[in-house]
C-alpha cells in the first residue's frame, strides 16, 4: 500500500494512465526523430505533424505501436485542423474511438491529454473557463492567484490542446461561450483588472470536441459555433481483419494488465467481431438482412465482451473462454433495456449463427448456438 500523501503511483498500479504516460518512450523517441531529421515543428507543439500521426496510427517499423485504427489521410486531415485557427470536431456513433483519437492528438500535439472538459447538461462556465478560491478572493479581492484555472484557461495560457468531451450534451449557451474564444483566441476574465483582465491564447492553443451522433444532435449546435469546427467523421473499422487483430490485442493487452495468462482464442474473436459487425450494419456476410440491434455494437463493445469473457473463463471455468463465456458476457452489453433486441437477438440466433454450425469450422459457432439459451432466458 503507498503511503497517504507519497509519490506519485507508478504508470502500471493505474487503472488506466494517461496516453502520454502509457506512450512516454514514443513521444520523446519521435520528438528525437524529429531533430535529428529537423522537421518543421509548429511553434507550441511537441512534434512535427509527421510525427503526431505516426504516432496516432502507429509505424511499427520504427517501433512506434499501432493505435486509432483508421486511414492515414483522415489522421492527417485531423492534425492539419488543429493547426488551423479552427477547433476539430470528431462526430461518429458510439464507440467509434472519438474520445481515444482526441485523447492521443492531445498527448502527440501538446504532450498532454489532460485539459479535458466533460459536457453534461450540468456543465457550466466555471468548469470550461474558470472558477474562483472563495477563501482568497474574500481574504485579497479578485486576484490570479484567487482564479483557478478550468481547462480552456489553462489550455490558452500554456498553449495546449484542450479536449471538450460530448460537447452537445452541454446548453447551447454554454456551447457557445467558447464562440469568442475560437474566433478571437481571446479570453476576457471580468473581475479581474489590468493586464490580467485579457489572455490571449498562446501558439499551440486548440479545441477538439467530440459530439456522439446518437445523442443529442449536432444539428442543435448553432451555426456560429459550427462554423468555428472543421467537422471529421469517425466511422466504425471497415476492414474485418483490422478489426479483429485490434480485438485481440487489446483484450490481450487487458488480460494480461490482470495478471492472466489467458487470451480469448482467435477464432472466438474472429466469431465475436463478425456477430457485432453483422448485428451493427444490419446484414450477414452472405448478403443476408440482419435486424440492427438498437444498442451500439461498436468495436469498443466488443473489446469489453472479449475482456469480460477472459475474465470469466480464468476466475470461473479455470481455462480458455469458450461460446458460453462470449454469451455470458454479452448480457449486458447486447442487452440493455430495449425489450425489442431481445426478439432481433432471437432471429440473428436461429437465421445466421443456426446456418453456420456444421463442419470444423462451424465450431465455435456451434458453441455459441449451443449457449443462446442463457442470453435468451
Ligand atoms: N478505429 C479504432 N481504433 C482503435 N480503437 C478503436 C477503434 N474503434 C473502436 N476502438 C475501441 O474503442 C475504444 C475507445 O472508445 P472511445 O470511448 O474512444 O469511443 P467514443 O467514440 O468516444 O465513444 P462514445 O461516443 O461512447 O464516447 C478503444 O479503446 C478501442 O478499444
Ligand atoms: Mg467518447
Amino acid at each position: 500500500m503507498s503511503e497517504p500523501g507519497g509519490s506519485a503511483p507508478e504508470a502500471g498500479a493505474l487503472q488506466r494512465p494517461s496516453a502520454e504516460t502509457l506512450h512516454a518512450a514514443e513521444l520523446a523517441a519521435l520528438a528525437e526523430r524529429d531533430a535529428r531529421t529537423g522537421a518543421l515543428v509548429p511553434t507550441g507543439w511537441a512534434l512535427s505533424p509527421q510525427a503526431v500521426v505516426d504516432f496516432v496510427i502507429g509505424d511499427p517499423r520504427h517501433g512506434i505501436t499501432a493505435k486509432f485504427v483508421g486511414e492515414r489521410a483522415f489522421v492527417e486531415r485531423c492534425v492539419v485542423a488543429l493547426a488551423t485557427h479552427r477547433g476539430l470536431m470528431l462526430i461518429g456513433e458510439p464507440g467509434t474511438a472519438k474520445s481515444y483519437l482526441s485523447e492521443l492528438l492531445a498527448a502527440a500535439v501538446s504532450g498532454d491529454s489532460t485539459l479535458t472538459v466533460q459536457g453534461s447538461a450540468s456543465t457550466t462556465d466555471d468548469a470550461i473557463k474558470y472558477s474562483w478560491n472563495y477563501a482568497l478572493l474574500l481574504d485579497r479581492g479578485p486576484s490570479l492567484e484567487a482564479l483557478v484555472p478550468a481547462p480552456v484557461h489553462r489550455g490558452m495560457s500554456q498553449g495546449k490542446v484542450v479536449r471538450f468531451e460530448e460537447i452537445t450534451r452541454c446548453p447551447i449557451e454554454i456551447q457557445d461561450s467558447l464562440l469568442s474564444i475560437l474566433s478571437d483566441r481571446v479570453l476576457t476574465v471580468p473581475e479581474l483588472s489590468g493586464p490580467d483582465r485579457v489572455l490571449h491564447a498562446r501558439k499551440g492553443f486548440s479545441v477538439i470536441a467530440t459530439a456522439n451522433t446518437r445523442d443529442r444532435g449536432v444539428n442543435e449546435m448553432s451555426a456560429a459555433l459550427k462554423r468555428r469546427f472543421n467537422f471529421e467523421t469517425v466511422r466504425p473499422i471497415r476492414d474485418h481483419a483490422r478489426e479483429v487483430a485490434l480485438v485481440q490485442q487489446q483484450s490481450d493487452a487487458a488480460l494480461a494488465a490482470a495478471g492472466l495468462a489467458v487470451r480469448v482464442p482467435a477464432d472466438l474473436t474472429d466469431v465475436l467481431v463478425t456477430a457485432f459487425h453483422e448485428l451493427r450494419t444490419g446484414r450477414a456476410g452472405d448478403g443476408t438482412p440482419v435486424e440492427q440491434l438498437s444498442t451500439a455494437m461498436s468495436t469498443a463493445e466488443a473489446v469489453s465482451v472479449a475482456v469480460t469473457a477472459g475474465l470469466r473463463a480464468a476466475w470461473f471455468s479455470g481455462g480458455a473462454p469458450t461460446g458460453t463465456d462470449l454469451i455470458e458476457a454479452l448480457v449486458g452489453t447486447a442487452l440493455k433495456d430495449e425489450p425489442e433486441d431481445l426478439s432481433r437477438l432471437r432471429s440473428y440466433f436461429s437465421r445466421v449463427v443456426a446456418s453456420r454450425t456444421s463442419g470444423r469450422a462451424g465450431a465455435r459457432w456451434r458453441e455459441l448456438y449451443a449457449a443462446r439459451q442463457r442470453l435468451l432466458e
